[in-house]
């Protein structure tokens, strides 16, 4: 499975970097804002700034426009800062024929805001390389978040679609084992929630006895 961090955050990007486990990035414009970057050219600059950490990984840019023309305009844009940026469409009427378009023309896309099976299906026939289903907002509202990643693994295996399932608004450790038991392609989510996977007490209390016993054994 491939990780993928959530951020627009530069430090926690070069720390999953420098973890040697990273294989691309999300963002999109609630976590640009997060980070206080605002402005076209200062969003288009973060974005570089991102792909230069993250050499060999895909990086989500997100469009801001909603209609057809302007998606396509904004994306072809976006698609030429970097080899390793991917145009992050809306799962939209309009964001449907954006992903064909940008499909046709080689170019890599990841439908974002993706809530049910029949989106996901849309979205990989429009030939979208990743979607992105939202397992954490599924879950706040009561709803199987996990499930719908199985759902969309099972139609996609059915009709062997290229897309890659991109589990996303991934909150917690749980998350990211529960993706990997279904079979999601990536993942991505915060940086607490890949380091969370570190943690195990025994394996603290058992190095810590391993270094006991080395002490004195060598005192
Ligand atoms: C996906 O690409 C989104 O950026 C993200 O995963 C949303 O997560 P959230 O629900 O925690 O905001």
């Amino acid at each position: 499975m491939k990780f993928f961090i959530d951020t627009a955050n530069l430090d926690q990007i070069k720390e999953a970097q420098d973890l040697g486990i990273l294989d691309g990035v999300t963002t999109n414009p609630s976590l640009m804002a997060k980070e206080g970057i605002t402005g076209h050219e200062n969003i288009k600059q973060h974005y570089v700034d991102i792909c230069n950490i993250t050499v060999n990984g895909d990086v989500s840019a997100e469009v801001i426009a909603t209609d057809f023309e302007g998606m396509v305009s904004e994306g072809e844009a976006l698609a030429q800062l970097h080899p390793n940026i991917v145009v992050k469409i809306p799962m939209t009427k309009d964001g449907v024929k954006a992903l064909k378009y940008f499909s046709d023309k080689g170019i890599k896309t990841n439908c974002t805001l993706i809530f049910s099976a029949g989106q996901a299906l849309l979205a990989a026939k429009a030939g979208a390389s990743y979607v992105s289903p939202f397992v954490g907002r599924l879950d706040d509202i009561s709803t199987d978040g996990l499930g719908l990643i199985a759902q969309i693994r099972l139609i996609y295996d059915n009709y062997l679609y290229d897309t890659e399932i991109l589990a996303a608004s991934v909150r917690h450790p749980m998350h990211i084992i529960e993706c990997a038991e279904i079979g999601a392609d990536v993942m991505t989510g915060p940086l607490s929630a890949i380091t969370a996977l570190l943690k195990h007490p025994l394996t603290d209390i058992g190095l810590e006895k391993f270094l006991a016993d080395y002490a004195k054994g060598n005192s």
